[in-house]
């Protein structure tokens, strides 16, 4: 199969780079990774009108035509999903204008217009997701989705369970009550305790404000998962894009929102 050959000297997002084709089968959202592949070893699809089962075979995006089952699946201008797990130390932006280290430095360079849905603040690490969808990063974030964020805190002292029931039931914080959210103790120590928070809003510092108000502060804070991507088997500062079905799933939690 002819492939065009990078020319030397341009940008790499305008070099013409091969690229595998069970991997352009995935980003076209074909199916996932696995599923592109399953794909392929069935005799399912072709490039140029040739039959390719063969794992390593590679594609160029610019100008090979590749088809499953006969149709025509296109890179196009499909949105991306990227899963990064932050580390502390970043500040959630694209462009810090004081200059200091960025999620942009973690994720990949190669993928024009993404940013990321909601942030985290700087000393916050885990789940951040980034992608070019603006559509459904609005509805992600938007209240009415109440999109389930699951973060694991660490605070001094020994939350007592009346303060925990406040933190369950909705507690006030300066710009309103929160709704209410689901608490439970991981382990504590004597100085210490561990809790999985969930909330299904996403105000500015809130998990801290929130223990903040039953007189517990935050000490570490961690986001393990938004809706149903979880941040799970991604070391500190590695990022992955999310598969066909994470994505569906995504999608899914924003059209729940909409039916309400
Ligand atoms: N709540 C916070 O307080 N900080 C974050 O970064 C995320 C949620």
């Amino acid at each position: 199969m002819p492939l065009k050959r990078p020319t030397p000297g341009q940008p790499p997002d305008e070099r013409i780079v091969p690229m595998r084709l069970q991997k352009f089968l995935a980003r076209a959202g074909a199916a996932s990774r696995r599923g592109s592949e399953d794909l392929m070893t069935a005799g399912r699809v072709a490039v140029n009108g040739i039959v390719v089962t063969e794992l390593g075979s590679k594609v160029d995006p610019t100008c090979d035509v590749v088809t499953v089952d006969g149709r025509e699946v296109r890179l196009g201008d499909e949105p991306r999903y990227v899963v990064l797990n932050k580390p502390a130390g970043y500040v959630t932006t694209m462009d810090d204008p004081q200059g200091r280290p960025t999620v942009r430095e973690l994720v990949p360079d190669d993928i024009p217009g993404l940013f990321p849905v909601g942030r985290l603040d700087l000393d916050t690490t885990g789940l951040l997701l980034f992608t070019t969808d603006g559509e459904l990063s609005h509805r992600l974030l938007h209240p009415r989705y109440h999109v389930a964020k699951t973060y694991r805190v660490l605070v001094q002292g020994i939350p007592a369970e009346d303060k925990l029931r406040r933190l369950r039931s909705g507690i006030k914080l300066d710009d309103g009550p929160t709704k209410p959210a689901q608490v439970r103790i991981l382990h504590c120590d004597p100085a210490e305790c561990t809790l999985e928070v969930t909330i299904t809003e996403g105000r500015k510092r809130q998990v801290k404000r929130m223990f903040g108000a039953i007189w517990h502060p935050v000490i570490e804070l961690h986001r393990e998962s938004f809706g149903p991507i979880s941040v799970t088997g991604l070391r500190e500062g590695e990022w992955r894009e999310l598969c066909a079905e994470e994505v569906s799933a995504l999608k899914r939690v924003a059209e729940e929102g909409e039916a309400e």
